[in-house]
């Protein structure tokens, strides 16, 4: 038999969801080649995810540390766990995720580890052994703190860390959790790729065969071929400048805000017909922006009056965002901006005579794919707790979508 796999996941959720799709990373977990020549030894062991069991404690780590529960490591690593609480890494457990594993082939217990294995990665968060039996050691607390602390820091019950800062002070003695073993991987970017990045998986053709094909998750090749990879930064220093553990992405308009620029170009506003552009640019972000196919960002230019209302039939829109069809492996469209490029709406419509203002408007729809995954949902899962959880999904993101920049260009008097 075929082993089961991300793909296979994928198909099941194909079937279960037709066109809706839940989530794009289900591509086969490759035996090795590129996934091991990027990540090297450590990392390739490391990320072999759902992990391994911890085993049993050494002596070097107290009864409490050994539960891996976040908030015993907050007690001495306060300002580490009070980040990651407000992080989407704490929140990977989520209703939208869980409620999907409930009924039909995704609660298969193989397909259930595969969705796991990114979003809650340790063996004690699993429901379901390697072997596919009941797991002995699930813990339901750990599971519901998703992508924890002990997710990216601890093997069997070992520690691993960043290279320690130049100033940081000498561990006492004895160590706490037996020591720690510091591993230069914690600061480069491939640590992020066994979840941000499928491997070994070509991923849909573009329909107009012109762009090849490319990963439905590509964010580090985005990276590597990107100005900021080229100058050695990684994705710690953006997403977790200073060592913070926030990894704030396309939810916080801040961080948006900070690398995309947005201007309103103005060629010709004192006529009947109005030229005019909006720019994007991508100033500082190290990969496509947005990298995902979840998100969407829709960019509009149009007349309003002098109450501020749009005025019917002058707006003129496009979509950035990555569009794919994974019933038939095609890429619809791909407008997104690579890293340092700008695109550019172009505006030349007649003025409508009571127009006091031309506008120019960047929202952000950071969970445009899920918003339709979790509406099909809704009308088509049967079990009531699948139900409630889909729900509840839908309503966490039922107002995440924000506008980035919004920039008006006052217009003379009509004549
Ligand atoms: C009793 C206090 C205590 C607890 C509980 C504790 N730690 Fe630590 N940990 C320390 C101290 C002290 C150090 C060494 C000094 C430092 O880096 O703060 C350390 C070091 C580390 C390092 C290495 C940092 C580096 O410089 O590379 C990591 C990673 C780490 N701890 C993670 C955790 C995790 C994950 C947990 C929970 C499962 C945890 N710790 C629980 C006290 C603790
Ligand atoms: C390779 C790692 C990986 C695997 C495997 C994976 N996911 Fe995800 N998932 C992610 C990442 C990264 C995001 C956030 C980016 C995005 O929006 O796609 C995400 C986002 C989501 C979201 C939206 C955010 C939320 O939590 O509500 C849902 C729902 C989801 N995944 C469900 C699934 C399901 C169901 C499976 C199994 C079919 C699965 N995932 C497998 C990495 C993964
Ligand atoms: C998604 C993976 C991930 C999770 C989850 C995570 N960390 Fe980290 N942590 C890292 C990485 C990567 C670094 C190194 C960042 C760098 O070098 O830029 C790091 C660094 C650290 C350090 C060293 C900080 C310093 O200033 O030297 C400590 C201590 C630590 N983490 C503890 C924790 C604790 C406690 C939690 C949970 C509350 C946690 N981490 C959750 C990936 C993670
Ligand atoms: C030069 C800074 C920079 C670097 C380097 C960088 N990012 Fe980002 N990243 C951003 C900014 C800014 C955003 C918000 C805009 C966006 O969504 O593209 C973002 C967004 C994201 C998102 C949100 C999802 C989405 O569709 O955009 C994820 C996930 C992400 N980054 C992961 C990574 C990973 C993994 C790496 C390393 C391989 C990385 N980033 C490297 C700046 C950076
Ligand atoms: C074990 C898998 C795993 C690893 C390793 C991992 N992530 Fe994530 N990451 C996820 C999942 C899953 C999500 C989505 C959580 C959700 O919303 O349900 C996510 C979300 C994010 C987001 C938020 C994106 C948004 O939509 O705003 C950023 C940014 C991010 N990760 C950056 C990183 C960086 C940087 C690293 C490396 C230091 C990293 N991640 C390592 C699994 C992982």
């Amino acid at each position: 038999m075929v082993p089961p796999t991300r793909a296979a996941a994928l198909l099941a959720l194909l079937v279960a969801a037709s066109s809706a799709l839940a989530c794009g990373p289900e591509a086969p977990r490759p035996a090795a080649s590129e996934r091991e020549r990027v990540l090297g030894p450590f990392l390739s062991a490391h990320w072999r995810i759902p992990a391994g069991p911890q085993g049993p404690r050494p002596s070097g780590t107290s009864e409490a540390v050994a539960t891996l529960q976040p908030a015993i490591c907050g007690a001495c690593h306060p300002e580490q766990y009070a980040d990651w609480r407000g992080s989407l890494h704490a929140q990977a457990a989520s209703p939208g995720l869980l409620g999907q594993l409930i009924e039909g082939d995704l609660s298969r217990p193989q397909s259930h580890r595969v969705c796991m294995s990114c979003h809650a990665p340790l063996d004690e968060q699993q429901l379901w052994d390697s072997d596919l039996r009941p797991n002995a050691r699930f813990d339901s607390e750990l599971r519901a703190h998703g992508l924890l602390c002990a997710g990216c820091h601890v093997r069997s019950h070992r520690f691993f860390g960043p290279p320690r800062r130049d100033d940081a002070p000498t561990p006492p003695d004895p160590p706490p959790h037996g020591g720690f073993e510091t591993r230069p991987e914690y600061h480069e970017s491939r640590f992020c790729a066994e979840c941000h990045q499928f491997f070994d998986d070509p991923g849909p053709t573009s329909a107009d065969g012109a762009g090849g094909s490319k990963p439905i998750q590509n964010t580090y090749f985005e990276w590597l071929a990107s100005p900021q990879a080229a100058e050695g930064r990684q994705c710690q220093d953006c997403h977790m400048p200073d060592r913070r553990h926030l990894w704030r992405g396309i939810h916080d308009p801040e961080m948006v805000r900070a690398a995309v620029d947005v201007d309103l170009l103005a060629d010709d506003l004192g006529g009947e017909t109005l030229r005019a552009s909006l720019l994007l640019t991508s100033r500082d972000v190290g990969h496509a922006f947005p990298t995902y196919v979840t998100p969407r960002v829709f960019v509009s230019i149009h007349q309003e009056d002098a109450e501020r209302h749009e005025i019917e039939g002058t707006r003129v829109a496009a979509t950035i965002g990555r569009e794919v069809d994974l019933s038939t492996g095609t890429e619809i469209f791909d407008t997104r901006i690579a890293p340092g490029q700008s695109v550019k709406l172009d505006y030349s419509e007649a003025r409508v005579e009571r127009a006091a203002s031309l506008v120019g408007r960047v929202t952000v729809d950071p969970d445009f794919h899920y918003r339709g995954v979790f509406s099909y949902l809704d009308g088509s899962l049967r079990d009531p707790q699948a139900r409630a959880l889909n729900r509840e999904a839908g309503l966490q993101i039922s107002d995440s979508a924000y506008v980035l920049a919004e920039i008006r260009r006052p217009l003379p008097a009509a004549r």
